[in-house]
C-alpha cells in the first residue's frame, strides 16, 4: 500500500518532475495537475522510465477550482499537496504583473478552496530565496537565515510573499475552527520552502530541465554556450563587492532539492507543527566566474563570456543558511554544485532538443 496520495501542481515542470520522481521512489502515490504551459508530458515517461511508475495526470489550469474540485473528488486517498504551478519569470513578472497575480496568487486560492473543500490538510509551497531581496540591507543576514525579513524587489517576489502570507493565515484559521469545534486542530499544516538556485539534471541523463521558452538561468545558458547554441555568456556585472567582483549564489542540485520536498512532506505528517518555512540551500555561495570555471571544466574548455552592466535587480548575495532544515528535517545537500554542473552537461549534450527527442540509445542501456 502506498505511503499517501499526493497531488502534485505543475510536476510535469522542472522541479516538479523531480520531487514526484523521489515521491514515487519513497512509496507515495502521485497524480499531477499541470497545464503544460512550460513543461511536456514527456517528462511523465521519464519518470516512468528512471522507477517503473508512472504518477496519474491531468491537463487543467490551476486557477480552476471546479477541474482540481473533480481531480480531489477521483482520488479521494490525496491527504497532501507539493505545489509547484506557477510563472516564475522575474522579468516577465514586471511586465505583465496581473498575469503573475492571476496564476501565482489566484492558482493558490483555487487550490486552498479545492483542499478545504475535500479535506485535504497538508501543502508544501514551493517558495523562493527571492523573498529576502537584498539581505545585505541588514547586518549578519549573510547566509540568510529564516529570520531575516522578507522583502520582494520584484513582481514574482511579490507574488511569493503573498502566497506564503495566505498559505500562513489560511492554516490558521483552519486549525482555530477545529478548535473551537473540539477537534484535533493540528490536523492542517503547511511548509513554505524557499529554494534558492535550483540546477542540474538527473544523474542518468534522461530528465532536465526543459523549458518551453529562452532560457534567463546562469546555468541553462551555459549550456547553449557550451553546446554552441549561444556564441558567449554575458556576464552581469563584475564590479560586486565580491571576492571576484561577481554576484554570489547558492546553486543547489535539483535532486537535492526534491529530496528536501519529500522530507517537508513527512515532517507535516509526522508533527503535525502548523506553518513553518525552511530555507532550502547548500550554504556554499558561488560567484559567475566560479560557475563559468566549473561548468567549463566539466566540458573540457574555457567558456566565452563577456561582462556587461549589472542586470536591473540583481543583488549581492543569496546565500542560505539552511541550519533550520539541517536540525528540524535533517536534511541538508549531498550533491556538490560541481556535481550539478556534471550533470546538466550530460543531460544537455545527449538531449540537445530536450523532451522533444527520445533519449540517446547509450543512456537507456545504462
Ligand atoms: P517550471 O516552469 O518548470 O514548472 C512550473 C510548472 O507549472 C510547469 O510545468 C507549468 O506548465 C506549470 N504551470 C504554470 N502555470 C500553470 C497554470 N496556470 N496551471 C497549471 N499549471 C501551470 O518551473 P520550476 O523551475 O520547476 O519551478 C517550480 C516552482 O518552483 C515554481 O513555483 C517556481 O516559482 C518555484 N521556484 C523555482 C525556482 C527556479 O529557479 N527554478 C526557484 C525558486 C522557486
Ligand atoms: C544567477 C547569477 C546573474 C544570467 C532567479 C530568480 C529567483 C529564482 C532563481 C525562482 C546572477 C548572473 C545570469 C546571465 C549572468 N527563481 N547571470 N548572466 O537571478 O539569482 O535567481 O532564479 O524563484 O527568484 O530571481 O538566477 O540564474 O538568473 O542568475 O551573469 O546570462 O548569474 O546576474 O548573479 P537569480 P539567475
Amino acid at each position: 500500500m502506498a505511503v499517501g496520495t499526493v497531488l502534485v501542481s505543475g510536476g510535469t515542470g522542472y522541479i516538479g518532475s523531480f520531487t514526484s520522481l523521489a515521491l514515487l521512489e519513497h512509496g507515495y502515490d502521485v497524480v499531477i495537475v499541470d497545464s503544460l504551459c512550460n513543461s511536456s508530458k514527456v517528462a511523465l515517461d521519464r519518470i516512468d522510465l528512471i522507477c517503473g511508475k508512472r504518477p496519474a495526470f491531468y491537463e487543467l489550469d490551476v486557477t480552476d477550482e471546479d477541474a482540481l474540485d473533480r481531480v480531489f473528488k477521483k482520488h479521494p486517498a490525496i491527504d497532501s499537496v507539493i505545489h509547484f504551478a506557477a510563472l516564475k519569470a522575474v522579468g516577465e513578472s514586471g511586465e505583465i504583473p496581473l498575469e503573475y497575480y492571476r496564476v501565482n496568487v489566484g492558482g493558490t486560492l483555487a487550490l486552498l478552496r479545492a483542499m478545504s473543500k475535500n479535506n485535504v490538510p497538508n501543502i508544501v509551497f514551493s517558495s523562493s530565496a527571492t523573498v529576502y531581496g537584498d539581505a545585505t540591507r541588514f547586518p549578519n543576514m549573510i547566509p540568510i537565515p529564516e529570520r531575516c525579513p522578507i522583502g520582494p524587489t520584484n513582481t514574482y517576489g511579490h507574488t511569493k510573499a503573498m502566497v506564503e502570507q495566505i498559505i500562513t493565515d489560511h492554516i490558521e484559521a483552519e486549525r482555530n475552527k477545529l478548535k473551537k469545534a473540539g477537534q484535533a486542530f493540528e490536523h492542517f499544516n503547511g511548509a513554505l520552502l524557499r529554494y534558492f538556485n535550483p540546477c542540474g539534471a538527473h544523474p542518468s541523463g534522461l530528465m532536465g530541465e526543459d523549458p518551453q521558452g529562452v532560457p534567463y538561468n546562469l546555468l541553462p545558458l551555459l549550456g547553449k554556450v557550451a553546446t554552441g547554441e549561444r556564441e558567449k555568456l554575458l556576464v552581469f556585472g563584475d564590479d560586486y563587492p565580491s571576492r571576484d567582483g561577481t554576484a554570489i549564489r547558492d546553486y543547489i542540485h535539483v535532486v537535492d532539492l526534491a529530496r528536501g520536498h519529500l522530507v517537508a512532506l513527512n515532517y507535516l505528517r509526522e508533527h503535525k507543527p502548523g506553518v513553518r518555512a525552511w530555507n532550502l540551500g547548500s550554504g556554499r555561495g558561488s560567484t559567475v566566474f566560479e560557475m563559468i570555471k566549473a561548468f567549463g571544466s566539466v566540458v573540457g574548455r574555457d567558456l566565452p563570456y563577456e561582462v556587461m552592466p549589472r542586470r536591473q535587480g540583481d543583488v549581492l548575495d543569496l546565500t542560505a543558511n539552511p541550519a533550520l532544515a539541517n536540525k528540524e528535517l535533517g536534511w541538508k545537500t549531498e550533491l556538490t554544485m560541481e556535481k550539478a554542473c556534471e550533470d546538466l552537461w550530460r543531460w544537455v549534450s545527449n538531449n540537445p532538443r530536450g523532451y522533444r527527442q527520445d533519449p540517446p540509445a547509450e543512456l537507456l542501456e545504462a
